[in-house]
């Protein structure tokens, strides 16, 4: 306190007296920085109490009460020290100001001394968090502008040294907001800053970093994770728009065809797919196939019909289980391919009920179509008549086929033909189909009637009853019905000896041939005699052939001998025929 020379005396003497006052009622105050090292001065005590220094060590100057752990006098100068250390912190927590009340003793006369130290905070802690890492679960669907609270670090420095600063690691997410208007402690909110995806990032790092006002300044850090809540914000994505397959047709049943694969970003059932068919047109061939919900596999449910269907379309389905499903669709087509699996069928459109044997080459006899739905070779077919026969196939247009004479025809040796058809494809194994045709060959009058030989000869005993049938004659035609039917007639007679008029000796049935006396033959008298005989069919026009029929009577022993003068009116007649029996 110094001493003013401009001040009246009684102002000086009146602040003397205080100064005795304040002594004695302690008031004597001191500051040092915390944490100062044992040894440190803090102020000449004995000095400010007004002690001798020579008397100090006789009058056992020392420190006491209930803070004298932490401090020392030095009895040759009057210091005081520090001893202990003094953490203020440890003593006054937070408080703003911090003071440990101090005694000093002297004895003879005993005295007692309080003063103050006040101990000042040095910047001596670290902010830190309670724990060194949060999680926070932030919605993807989160707006922006949307806060989120964060713990507050601690100091147990006051005032400056304590918090005062926040900082975010960087990130292009998330700014701070720190607030400290008036509030004792600062405190932070992240604040939402760009829309977060959990299906780019589920998962963000960040550090907080608390800092005080110290120079330099101590700091301390928390790692926030924010976890990146997902919400049903992606659609299923097949991994093809198209998939084709080609599936024979003899696919059996159960049997998978394809896979469909769709993608999901989403986690959890926002992300679980479920497959199905889409049949808004109610197409039946939809039916023939079956999705596995779960795996995409599409499999064979009914049987596969190249030649029904040969191509099927289906809508497949991707469909999360959010809780506001999202779906997307792909298209599916599969070629159902051709398998030999049809047989040629061959069929007779027409066929003339007859033909005449007469037929020239190349006649018309029938007409036939083959039909083989398979595909490609699987259904070219070749049409041929196995059997060897005057017929043969052709080919007049597409599957169009007719069947023509290619021979000459005989009714009479073959009236019927049974053509054995074969109509066979070109697949692997070839399939093939026989159909028989039986063509009935009709008769044209090509064969006259035709007798055993051109000449008959025909012996006749004399003297038959008239109406005997002496002979009949045959005549084959080979020809069927009319122009098989034989009629005879007498057509002539030439060189008859005696007897022009055939007609008055015989008679020749026209239908049966038989040739019957119409008198009683006399060998005298006539012996032979000669005819010819016509056999004509009923053909139109009709053919004939005709025979020589010699008549030769034969003789009787009808007369008694007689002897005759030579006779030799007829030439050849010129002995005479004498039985061995004749009388002398
Ligand atoms: C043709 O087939 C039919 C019926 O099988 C049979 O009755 C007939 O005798 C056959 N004809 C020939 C010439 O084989
Ligand atoms: C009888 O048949 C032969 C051989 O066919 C023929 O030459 C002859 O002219 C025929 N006679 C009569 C009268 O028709």
């Amino acid at each position: 306190m110094g001493r003013g020379k401009t001040l009246p005396t009684w102002i000086y003497n009146l602040l003397f007296v205080l100064r005795i006052l304040m002594v004695a009622e302690a008031q004597t105050v001191y500051s040092i920085v915390e944490e100062s090292s044992p040894g440190t001065v803090v102020g000449n005590l004995a000095k400010d109490l007004q002690l001798d220094i020579l008397e100090l060590e006789k009058r056992h100057f020392q420190i006491s009460g209930p803070n004298k752990k932490y401090f020392d006098v030095n009895i040759k100068t009057g210091a005081l020290l520090v001893k202990d250390r003094i953490d203020r912190e440890e003593l006054c927590a937070r408080k703003a100001k911090c003071s440990l009340e101090v005694e000093a003793i002297v004895k003879s006369p005993l005295n007692l001394y309080r003063f103050e130290v006040q101990i000042v905070d040095a910047n001596d802690n670290t902010p830190s968090f309670r724990i060194p890492e949060i999680d926070l679960n932030v919605s993807e669907s989160a707006f922006t502008g949307e806060k989120f609270a964060l713990p507050k670090a601690f100091d147990a420095d006051a005032g400056v040294y304590s918090v005062k600063a926040y900082k975010l690691s960087h990130n292009e997410h998330f700014a701070l907001d720190v607030q400290n208007a008036g509030d004792p402690t600062v405190s932070a909110e992240m604040v939402l800053q760009k829309p977060l995806d959990r299906e780019k990032q589920p998962l963000i790092k960040l550090t907080l970093t608390a800092t005080d006002g110290g120079k330099p300044a101590k700091s301390g850090t928390l790692l926030i994770n924010v976890n990146v809540e997902d919400v049903n914000d992606n659609i299923p994505v097949f991994d093809k728009p198209l998939y084709k397959v080609r599936v024979p047709e003899n696919t059996p049943l159960g049997r998978a065809v394809i896979f469909v694969h769709a993608r999901d970003l989403d986690e959890g059932i926002n992300g679980e797919i479920q497959y199905s068919f889409i049949n808004q047109d109610n197409d039946n061939n939809v039916n023939t196939f079956s999705i596995n919900a779960i795996t995409g596999e599409i499999t064979i449910k009914d049987e596969l019909d190249h030649e029904r269907t040969n191509v099927v379309e289906l809508r497949v389905q991707a469909k999360d289980r959010g809780t506001s499903t999202r779906a997307s669709h792909c298209k599916v087509l599969i070629e159902i391919t051709d398998i030999n699996d049809n047989p040629p069928e061959i069929s007779v459109t027409s066929l003339d009920s007859v033909l005449r044997e007469d037929a020239p080459l190349g006649t018309m006899v029938g007409l036939l179509t083959v039909k083989d739905p398979d595909a490609d070779k699987n259904g070219v077919v070749q049409v041929k008549i196995i059997n060897a026969t005057p017929f043969k196939i052709k080919n007049t247009y597409k599957n169009h086929y007719s069947l023509v004479v290619d021979g000459a025809l005989d009714r009479e040796k073959v009236s019927e033909y049974n053509l054995t058809i074969t109509a066979m494809d070109e697949g692997l194994p070839p399939l093939s189909s026989t159909s028989v045709i039986t063509v009935h060959v009709s008769d044209v009058n090509d064969n006259a009637p035709r007798f055993k030989e051109r000449v008959s000869n025909i012996f006749v005993k004399e003297n038959r009853p008239v109406g005997d049938v002496v002979y009949t004659l045959t005549a084959d035609d080979p020809d069927v019905d009319e122009n098989g039917k034989v009629t005879f007639s007498v057509i002539s007679n030439n060189n008859n000896q005696g007897n022009n008029n055939v007609a008055s000796v015989v008679d020749v049935k026209a239908d049966t041939g038989e040739i019957i006396s119409l008198q009683s033959f006399n060998y005298e008298e006539l012996k032979t005699f000669q005819f010819m005989v016509q056999a004509t069919d009923s053909g139109v026009p009709p053919l004939s052939s005709n025979v020589t029929v010699n008549i030769l009577i034969l003789d009787e022993n009808d007369n008694n001998p007689t002897i005759l003068a030579p006779y030799s009116e007829h030439g050849s007649v010129n002995s005479e025929t004498i039985p061995y029996s004749a009388e002398p």
